[in-house]
């Protein structure tokens, strides 16, 4: 163990996703395995601030791994991103006798950790935990792949009232501005079209697409809308086509929350008890200031730094494939 490396704590912060509490009881039970005290801070890093902390034991995270949010509770900290608020968490930090932190989080509470090592010297080690999958540094964070199955479940059940009705149904995903659980969504629920930022294709291709599946007798459709299109909100887009003479009866569904909640997939609990004792185990190992990831298959660490500021990568090939696959 590297000398100064007693006591860790671990937190949750930004928008919660399903798999948190899997990866917080995985940095909880390898800590305690090798030997550290693990503080639970409450609230992200508000509750940092507000010393909002209690220690936990193996059983603090028992009956955890399979429920959704997060037990340690999430916020998006105003107070944070002053340098006065992160001068006062350093301090608790300090106080406390804590020797490094564990951020669970998305690309926000990275950039919290980053200053808060930059700025104080805090040790830290991120791990991706968002339903967007937008982190740079991993091809997958915990809580997309469960995201994009409720949506999915969510989109089988539209799909039975679109084919009684004979109607096209406008459904708007998460994703802030990016568009990886649209096209992941569109694909595993056979949408005819997805609308995305990384894929700015005028509306009117949209329109001539679903005039051509009517002439084909296509009595039904689903159109995936990120919510960061270029064209709007999915309410936005259907406006959009109807001005244009769109022939479907359309209906439009928001599937907002939904998507950050329930129990996590095998693959996001997985990849939860991965990622937390990997963070760990880094940490033991004398590492500091990076974000744990995986990347084709192999557990990888990226600086923080460039976490934040590099863009996540875009999968290029399933969007080939969903536009062949789509028509
Ligand atoms: O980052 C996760 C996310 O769910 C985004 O997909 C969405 O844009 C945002 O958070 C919603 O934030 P809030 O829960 O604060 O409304």
């Amino acid at each position: 163990m590297p000398d100064g490396l007693n006591h860790i704590a671990v937190l949750t912060s930004g928008g919660d996703s399903p798999g948190m509490n899997a990866a917080i009881r995985s940095v909880v039970r390898m800590a305690i395995f090798s030997g550290l005290k693990v503080t639970g801070v409450f609230h992200g890093y508000k509750g940092m601030i507000e010393d909002e902390m209690e220690e936990l034991r193996l059983s603090s995270v028992g009956k955890i791994i399979s429920t959704g949010g997060t037990f340690l509770k999430s916020s998006r900290s105003e107070a944070f991103r002053t340098p006065e608020g992160r001068r006062r968490a350093a301090d608790i930090l300090r106080a406390r006798g804590i020797d490094a932190v564990v951020v669970i989080g998305g690309d926000g509470s990275m950039t919290g950790a980053n200053l808060l090592s930059r700025e104080h010297g805090v040790a830290v080690i991120g791990i991706p935990g968002t339903i967007d999958n937008d982190i740079y540094g991993t091809d997958y964070t915990i809580g997309f792949d469960t995201a994009v199955n409720v949506a999915m479940e969510c989109i089988d059940k539209i799909r039975d009232t679109a084919n009684s009705h004979d109607r096209l149904f406008m459904i708007e995903v998460m994703g802030r501005d990016t568009g990886h659980i649209a096209l992941r969504t569109a694909v595993a629920s056979g949408a005819v079209a997805v609308l995305m930022p990384e894929d700015p294709k005028p509306l009117s291709e949209l329109y001539e697409h679903l005039t051509m599946l009517k002439r084909r007798k296509k009595s039904s459709s689903i159109v995936i809308v990120a919510e960061g299109s270029p064209h709007g909100s999915a309410y936005e887009v259907a406006e959009q086509l109807k001005a244009m003479n769109n022939e479907y009866d359309t209906r439009v569904t928001v599937l907002g929350h939904i998507q950050r909640g329930g129990s996590p997939t095998a693959s996001d609990r997985i990849l939860a008890a991965e990622l937390g004792a990997f963070a760990v185990e880094c940490l033991l190992s004398g590492k500091k200031g990076v974000m744990v990831g995986i990347i084709n298959k192999k557990l990888v660490t990226t600086p923080i730094e460039r976490a934040v500021n590099e863009q996540a990568g875009f999968n290029q090939e399933l969007l080939r494939i969903n536009t062949i696959l789509s028509r």
